[in-house]
């Protein structure tokens, strides 16, 4: 096996993993230099799909404030955000906007060329910045690529995942990585392992989330023994485009929402008065409860989004992707109904970590979608997580500042082991359907651990994914990066069931039919391998 050593290496390429990059090189002496690994080519990410935009909380927008963001955050967060966290985050907003327009991203302006700020549901001010009208994460992950393979000190390994972390005496010593183009694996050594990953929308059968959003982190950082925070939240988008036979799902924005359109059933009924007086505006959760709701009492695959009521023109410019996307499926959306359906989308839960990114295990950390830094609680506010990514990478770098980091020189022999597991060329491994397993593994989390659960529901789930582990024997050694990723969505389903069933409440998006009510006793739920009874996720 190849080794190398760096002074810190970076695990993803999407808006967390590529800002910190360019803001520790920019920062931060790094005797080693800095790696940036992603498993994919740079910058495909979930990030680059982001269509809403990012929350900008900016001294010339008079309307706003940080207490009124601060406000709105913890209110959708229903009881679970960290008011530190929510103030830290939205304080740094004018600061990392301000450092986005430095670095060419370019918001979208009004005639006057001043800064357009839009609403997205449960915001009590507009006060997200969009760019390309619907293309937010694209240009952003666009921007921050040409700066990173312009910058000759950022070394970037594509094609190539993250598959152990090195962690000895809850101290984190380098990761092992596979490169699946050419099949090889390498021992990187270093202080400071950056995870950048995103989210989990692949666990389930219906999502926004493209391909890769598979829970590398989680179950990387699970396995190495840190701490977990609050798995059991998953988001679902009330409004993916619903095609027949696709399932990874086109997003139709809040931000359609947010300009007028009304949610209908065929015959254009509006329903969203029955469910909450801010009706298509009401935070996420209840917005998706509702339209499930109206989808089973209608027998449906899907209800409709009406966006006729809105300017044609203006339609047009502020959603020009979302036009032609669904102009390419018979739809034109100044006129037609649009079929939306709930989708996963977001991922509360992850890898805790303080506003530094650090970890409970020393010399590890966690930015983005795979964190939780306590900003989302139990639902998060549209268009928070681009800004979440973006401040968090922000503080990693400002803290790697200020530690010296010292490669490991040589191979901790309490690694020995774990590395040669992966260095064994004697070990063959047989090909497996993986594609069939994963299907069932997405079936199996979309109808029993999905919008609604209960203790049976959930137990199912269990059960049902303890047997399709048994048609997957892999511990570590894996023959492809397919079936990597499938290893670490067995170990992120199972936690996501397991968290879901302790907690005997329903609070945000975790809605148990069977605990309907909010309990003030319930808090963060923690989980780390130590426990034991866990053991069996791996
Ligand atoms: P990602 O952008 O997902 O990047 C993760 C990276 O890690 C990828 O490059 C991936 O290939 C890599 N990776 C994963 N595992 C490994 C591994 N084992 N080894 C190496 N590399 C690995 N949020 C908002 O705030 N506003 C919005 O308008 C908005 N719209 C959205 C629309 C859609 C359709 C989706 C899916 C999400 C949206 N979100 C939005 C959420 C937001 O985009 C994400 O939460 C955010 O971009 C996550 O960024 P990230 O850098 O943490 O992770
Ligand atoms: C959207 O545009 O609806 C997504 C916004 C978000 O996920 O924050």
């Amino acid at each position: 096996m190849k080794y190398s050593k760096y002074s810190t290496v970076i695990i993803g390429s999407g808006i967390a993993g590529l800002y910190a990059a360019l803001k520790i090189e920019q920062q931060v002496n790094l005797p080693d230099g800095i790696l940036l690994i992603t498993k994919s080519k740079l910058g495909e990410s979930n990030s680059r799909y982001a269509q809403g935009g990012m929350v900008a909380v900016m001294k010339e927008n008079q309307a706003d404030s940080t207490a009124s963001h601060i406000s709105d955050t913890i209110k959708a967060g229903a009881g679970l955000s960290e008011f530190n966290t929510v103030k830290y985050i939205s304080e740094n907003s004018d600061t990392v906007v301000k450092d986005l327009l430095k670095l060419g991203v370019e918001f979208d302006r009004d005639e006057n060329d001043n800064l357009c700020f839009t609403k997205e549901a449960a915001h009590s001010v507009n006060r997200i910045l969009h760019s390309g009208g619907d293309a937010t994460g694209k240009i952003i992950e666009q921007t921050l690529c040409q700066k990173v393979k312009e910058n000759n000190n950022i070394e970037v390994y594509e094609q190539t995942g993250a598959i152990e972390l090195l962690v000895t005496q809850n101290e984190c010593k380098g990761v092992i990585v596979f490169n699946d183009e050419i099949e090889e694996y390498e021992t990187i050594y270093s202080p400071a392992i950056i995870l950048a990953t995103g989210g989990i929308g692949q666990l389930y059968k219906y999502t926004t989330n493209p391909t890769g959003a598979t829970g590398d982190g989680i179950a990387l950082a699970y396995n190495a023994g840190a701490v977990m925070q609050d798995l059991e939240f998953v988001q679902f988008h009330p409004t993916a485009l619903a095609i027949d036979g696709e399932e990874n799902r086109f997003l139709i924005s809040e931000a359609v929402r947010g300009e007028g359109a009304k949610l209908c059933d065929g015959d254009g009924a509006e329903f969203m008065q029955s469910y909450d007086e801010r009706k298509e505006l009401a935070p996420r959760d209840i917005v998706t409860r509702a339209i499930f709701n109206e989808m089973k009492k209608n027998g449906t695959d899907n209800m409709y989004l009406n966006a006729a009521c809105i300017d044609s023109r203006q339609l047009a410019k502020r959603f020009p992707n979302i036009s032609k996307k669904c102009l390419e499926n018979g739809i034109d959306i100044a006129h037609d109904f649009i079929p939306v359906a709930p989708a996963a989308h977001y991922y509360m839960g992850g890898i805790k970590t303080n506003l530094k990114g650090e970890t409970s295990i020393s010399g590890l950390y966690a930015i983005g979608e795979t964190a939780s830094t306590g900003l989302h609680g139990a639902n998060r506010l549209a268009s928070n997580s681009l800004l979440e990514c973006v401040v968090c990478a922000y503080s990693v770098a400002k803290y790697l500042k200020t530690i010296e980091l010292k490669t490991p020189k040589q191979i901790n022999e309490n690694l020995k082991s774990l590395i040669d597991k992966y260095s064994d060329e004697d070990v063959i491994l047989e090909e497996l359907d993986i594609k069939t397993l994963k299907k069932e593994l997405q079936d199996v989390m979309w109808s029993y651990a999905g919008i609604l659960r209960d203790e049976n529901s959930l137990l199912t789930a269990i059960t049902k994914i303890n047997k399709i582990k048994i048609e997957f024997p892999r511990k570590y050694k894996c023959l492809n990066r397919e079936e990597y990723e499938f290893k670490n969505m067995l170990c992120t389903a199972l936690l996501i069931c397991y968290s879901a069933l302790r907690r005997k409440e329903s609070r945000g998006a975790h809605f148990r039919t069977d605990y309907t009510a909010t309990k003030d006793e319930c808090t963060h739920s923690i989980i780390t391998k130590k426990e034991g009874a866990l053991d069996f996720v791996k």
